[in-house]
């Protein structure tokens, strides 16, 4: 570990279900990979059980797990800096999971909004474990005693739901702060990058439309192609983010190209007051495949050798069973279950 005697752990995770969006990318990804040369623990997680809470045809699943580990390589995680693993690999997650769902309430998980969105109209139909997708979630965060998650928007609520699940666990077990109560990493320009179809709208990897998202494996043509068609509105842009109330389609825009370039989107703004969208965009598309198109060469490159990726993630999910075993061991002990004298 990179240093144990500080207090700050930072986790996340992320689901190997089809390409990576620059959603992905900008609302999580890029930031892990600055949190990484901070002094903090940072450990990423391919979480491949939650995304087994909807069906997935098992070879892509193994293909797709493994592209993403390539992906989150070519942005940038190194593997001797920070933990990267795949959940299924490290038994503590499915272990405090069960716990966990013996501490939320059936309540807390109904007002789920990711449920309600991913369940769709018969709810009645939708398996138990995408109900009880966030009690994974809290396990694999508090597995680590993690202090700080960064995440898009999107997982807000689930992370409220984390920290009510260590409060109640602490409480009914009366173990004072055993489980900390994790702090959301939500911040920057990106948090909820939009559609680039409909504004109001999340940009995300299952929707039915490509042209709403721009992929990390895009090419520059198609990223090109992908930011001139946008949906936008007929005005200029204007000189503050005030004015651009009312205006989510070029809202998104501005904030992508802030994310990009590590700028301000008030700073961006200053940069195109007054400009129509014919000059924007294609200094938007040339910012964003200078970005994103040596992430996907590289990637391509590192999928050549399926045995490096598959040792990284087996390396990852030793070092982090060593973290997480002796905690759910604690957890075990504090709920009163019997563990073999080899296990304490
Ligand atoms: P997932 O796989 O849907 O997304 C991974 C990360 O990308 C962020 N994200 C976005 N950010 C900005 N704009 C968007 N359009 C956008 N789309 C996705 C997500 O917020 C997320 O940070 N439940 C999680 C995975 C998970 C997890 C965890 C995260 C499982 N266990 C523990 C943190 C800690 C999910 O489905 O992310």
């Amino acid at each position: 570990m990179k240093n144990s005697s500080n207090e700050k752990r930072i986790f996340s995770g992320i689901q190997p279900t089809g390409n990576l969006t620059i959603g992905n990318y900008l609302g999580a990804v890029k930031r892990w990979v600055k949190l990484q040369a901070e002094k903090s623990d940072t450990i990423y997680c391919i979480v491949d059980l939650h995304a087994a809470t909807t069906w997935q045809d098992p070879r892509e699943l193994r293909e797709t797990t493994r592209e993403l580990v390539a992906s989150l390589l070519a942005c940038g995680l190194n593997p001797k800096e920070s933990i990267l693993f795949n959940q299924s690999q490290v038994s503590a997650h499915s272990e405090l999971a069960w716990i966990f769902n013996c501490v939320a309430r059936i309540g807390w998980l109904n007002r789920m909004t990711q449920f309600k969105d991913k369940a769709g109209k018969d709810k009645e139909k939708a398996s138990v474990g995408l109900f009880a997708y966030p009690t994974l979630m809290a396990a694999d965060i508090l597995a680590y005693k993690a202090t700080h998650v960064p995440v898009g928007e999107d997982q807000k609520q689930h992370l409220e739901l984390t920290r009510d699940i260590a409060s109640k666990f602490n409480l009914d077990y009366k173990v004072g702060d055993f489980f900390p109560l994790p702090e959301p990493l939500i911040e920057g320009a990106a948090t909820r990058v939009m559609s680039l179809r409909d504004g109001q709208k999340k940009m995300s990897k299952s929707d039915a439309s490509d042209f709403s998202r721009i992929n990390l494996n895009d090419s520059s043509d198609l990223i090109n192609q992908k930011i001139k068609k946008a949906k936008t509105d007929p005005y200029p842009l204007p000189d503050s983010l005030d004015e651009l109330q009312g205006r989510p389609e070029a809202l998104n825009l501005i904030n992508i190209y802030a994310a990009l370039s590590d700028r301000a989107p008030e700073t961006v703004l200053e940069e195109f007051s007054g400009r129509e969208f014919s000059y924007f965009k294609p200094k938007l598309a040339e910012l964003t495949v200078d970005q994103i198109c040596p992430i996907s060469d590289k990637m391509k490159a590192l999928l050549k050798d399926p045995n490096y990726i598959d040792c990284i993630l087996h390396e990852g999910s030793t070092t982090a069973a060593q973290i997480a075993n002796p905690i759910i061991h604690e957890v075990y002990e504090i709920v009163g279950l019997i563990r073999k004298r080899s296990q304490l």
